[in-house]
């Protein structure tokens, strides 16, 4: 098979990361047409917009792309909208997966290895506000379309896995749109005999993820939920620095560390590209690449193991080097 990878670099660390994931895509004994695509800070500044429509395009129209990081002003700036948010909303990337696994580490707990399968396209960052001096409104929008598609795609990863699947909500207080979330997941699941199906509220959840994290196969929830609960499962097994995530859509997919663009270290080569190779082992996973994929995941804790390791872990080590270990353990 022949793939074609769009690479978006976009700021800060992105060029080191994203060069590096190339590296190593590369020596992935497969057939891979590159194209590189531009959005960010940088973008912005030349061109007006922080994600040109040629972008947009060329995402579109890659069977998946690589994504680094951007920087994003942390005051308001007249037509200045996050490209990654613009690129989940203009193909509708309604899915963001994050898995969750135990590394060879002193900070990581053993035993983990889930996948939290978060909605990323409506609930309460649907961007539907209002207010007034005294009030204001978020409004949750929660659908039967958006809940099944993001429940199905949940039960066929489970199927995948270990075929165990918990469904997390708040339908006791928020009846009406954690009711319909639990309600579509429940018609769903009930036409996946072969999976292990419960529930658990989120708060319950919340705790759990630190009690017991190694009961966890899939989780599925809603928006906010899934980003609150994303991050927490990171931080039991190293941190956003080693973290991978997908955005998953009918006709697009994107993959990406979950860190940002890091401008205190930016160029000076010692970013640490480990979450973009786990970025690139979902990537490949994905194309339906499961051996390579594997293959990937392997190396990268392999030299979580036995180093080399960049600064942010402990280490002494560039991206480079990090890089051409990895490679040599595939
Ligand atoms: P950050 O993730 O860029 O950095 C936080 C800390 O972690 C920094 O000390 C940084 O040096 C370190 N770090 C992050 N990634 C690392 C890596 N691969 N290797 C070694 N160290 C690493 O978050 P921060 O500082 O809050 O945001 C910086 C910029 O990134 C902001 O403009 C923010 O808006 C943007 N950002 C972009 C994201 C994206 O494009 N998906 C996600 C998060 C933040
Ligand atoms: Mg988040």
């Amino acid at each position: 098979m022949s793939y074609t990878i769009c690479l978006i670099e976009g700021d800060g660390i992105g060029h080191e990361v994203i060069p590096a994931g190339r590296t190593l895509l590369e020596a992935v004994g497969l057939d891979l047409t590159f194209v590189q695509a531009e959005a960010g800070w940088a973008t912005f500044q030349r061109e007006g917009t922080a994600l040109p429509q040629a972008t947009i395009a060329a995402v579109r129209a890659a069977d998946a792309t690589l994504f680094g990081a951007v920087s994003s002003p942390l005051s308001r700036v007249d037509g200045y909208r996050s490209p990654i948010v613009g690129l989940r909303r203009e193909l509708d990337l309604y899915a963001n997966l994050r898995p969750v696994r135990s590394q060879p580490l002193a900070a990581t707990r053993a035993g983990i290895d889930m996948l939290i399968v978060r909605e990323n396209s409506e609930g309460l960052y649907a961007g539907r506000e209002r207010a007034t001096d005294d009030e204001a409104i978020t409004e949750r929008v929660i659908t039967r379309r958006g809940s099944e598609r993001i429940v199905r795609l949940a039960c066929e990863l489970a199927l995948q896995r270990r075929k165990a699947l918990t469904i997390v909500h708040k339908a006791n207080v928020l009846r009406a749109t954690c009711g319909l979330f639990r309600e579509v997941a429940f018609a769903v699941t009930a036409e996946y005999p072969g999976l292990l199906v419960d529930e658990l509220l989120v708060d319950t959840a919340a705790m759990r993820l630190i009690t017991d994290p190694e009961r966890f196969d899939v989780l599925v929830t809603t928006n906010l939920f899934g980003d609150i609960l994303s991050d927490e499962a990171a931080a039991l097994v190293g941190g956003l620095g080693l973290a991978p995530a997908g955005n998953i859509g009918v006709v697009a997919a994107i993959f990406e560390p979950v860190h940002g663009s890091a401008p205190d270290i930016a160029g000076q080569g010692i970013a640490n590209p480990l979450a973009t190779f786990g970025a690139v082992a979902m990537l490949l996973q994905h194309l339906g690449e499961v051996a390579w994929a594997g293959r990937v995941e392997r190396a990268i804790e392999q030299v979580i193991a036995a180093g080399p390791l960049t600064p942010d872990l402990g280490g002494q080590a560039t991206t480079a080097q990090v890089t051409a270990r990895v490679i040599a353990c595939l």
